[in-house]
């Protein structure tokens, strides 16, 4: 019998903010396993802030095509194959898009996965780009010593939550920005920061400030834009800034004006640097079992806000840039 494949395509490129209208749903038969494909069920869908960049015209590191299924990681249990190394019942992970089977060749594999070690998700959460992410960008970029101050923004999201719980681990004293008080109290209650801030409370930046008298060490930025804006003449002489998000930016076409800050880059000495976790894939070892190690001992918190069903996607993907998520964001399909 025939399978068919409810997929989320890309209608339009999104302008700005993506919206739950720039996809539309569609059903495929699913075509035979062709030689050196293997077919997956998806289990699990990731919804990821990084959709956006992949959504837009703007230059990018990485692209979605438009009538395609969304581009996304997913977890899923191979049910047909043609490649010696994937036999039908293996759990993978990898870029299988928003859909119910995908049909992939092996460059699109990430890699295998065990059921035995834990739930199978983890791969595209706490052990996929969310952990790897703050593990990778926090040590190798920042550099954490212990004593320091690091900032984070973003704080309470998938990634910063992590990032926020590494670096008091090691030692730093950690400060984070956020956009509600309900997300505030978690990172105080949850996720080891020592002081946050909601950005969108009056006199948030002078209260920053008065919470760094030793300055900045080290910021792990996800946010940018306007938010940065205010709290970069908090860094220290030799501090590092690492970009890893711009979730205050609304678009980057037209590429937005700014302040000028590189009179305080030049002065201070400070690093700006960017991070794309896809380049770091030599790191990814030494990342994952750490991570993997800190969850068996239960030293992570870590939360995963689970939505059913693949018409969810769309609208998973809008409210998280409306700051809605509690956490990383799955799409969990039966
Ligand atoms: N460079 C890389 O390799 C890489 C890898 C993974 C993730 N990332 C980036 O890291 C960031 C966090 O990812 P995540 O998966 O952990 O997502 P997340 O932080 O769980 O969710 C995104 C968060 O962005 C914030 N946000 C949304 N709209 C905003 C706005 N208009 N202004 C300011 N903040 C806004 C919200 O947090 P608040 O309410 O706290 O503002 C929202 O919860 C994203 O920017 C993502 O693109 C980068």
């Amino acid at each position: 019998v025939d399978i068919l494949n409810k997929q989320v395509l890309l209608a339009s490129w999104a302008r700005g903010l993506p919206q739950a209208s720039d996809f539309r749903f569609a059903e495929q038969v699913l075509s035979p396993c062709k030689q050196g494909h293997v077919i997956i069920k998806n289990h699990y869908l990731s919804v990821d802030p990084a959709q956006k960049g992949w959504m837009s015209k703007a230059q990018n590191y990485s692209n979605a095509a438009l009538g395609e299924p969304m581009k996304a990681l997913a977890v899923g249990e191979v049910i047909e194959s043609s490649l010696p190394e994937y036999k039908a019942g293996d759990f993978v992970s990898g870029w299988f898009g928003w859909q119910q089977y995908a049909h992939v060749d092996a460059d699109a594999i990430d890699r295998k996965i065990n059921p035995a070690t834990g739930p199978i998700q983890n791969a595209i959460g706490l052990l996929g780009i969310v952990g790897l992410t703050a593990y990778i960008a926090l040590k190798d970029v920042i550099n954490p010593r212990p004593g320091q101050t690091i900032l984070v923004s973003t704080a309470a999201g998938g990634v910063g939550s992590i990032v926020g719980q590494l670096a008091k681990r090691w030692g730093c004293r950690v400060i984070g920005i956020t956009g509600s008080d309900e997300k505030l109290g978690r990172c105080l209650n949850e996720f080891g920061y020592n002081a946050a801030f909601n950005y969108k409370k009056e006199g948030w930046q002078e209260a920053l400030k008065a919470a760094c008298p030793e300055g900045i060490d080290g910021y792990f930025d996800m946010a940018g834009g306007w938010i940065s804006d205010g709290v970069v003449e908090l860094l220290n002489a030799r501090s590092v800034h690492v970009q890893v998000g711009t979730a205050a930016v609304a678009s980057w076409d037209p590429t937005p004006q700014a302040p000028r800050r590189e009179r305080l880059l030049l002065v201070k000495e400070i690093t700006h640097q960017g991070f794309v976790i896809f380049n770091h894939a030599s790191r990814f070892d030494e990342a994952s079992r750490y991570l993997a190690q800190c969850l068996a001992n239960k030293e992570l918190v870590f939360r995963e806000q689970v939505l059913d069903g693949l018409e969810s996607a769309p609208q998973a993907l809008e409210s998280l840039y409306q700051g809605k998520n509690n956490g990383k964001i799955l799409i969990r399909l039966t």
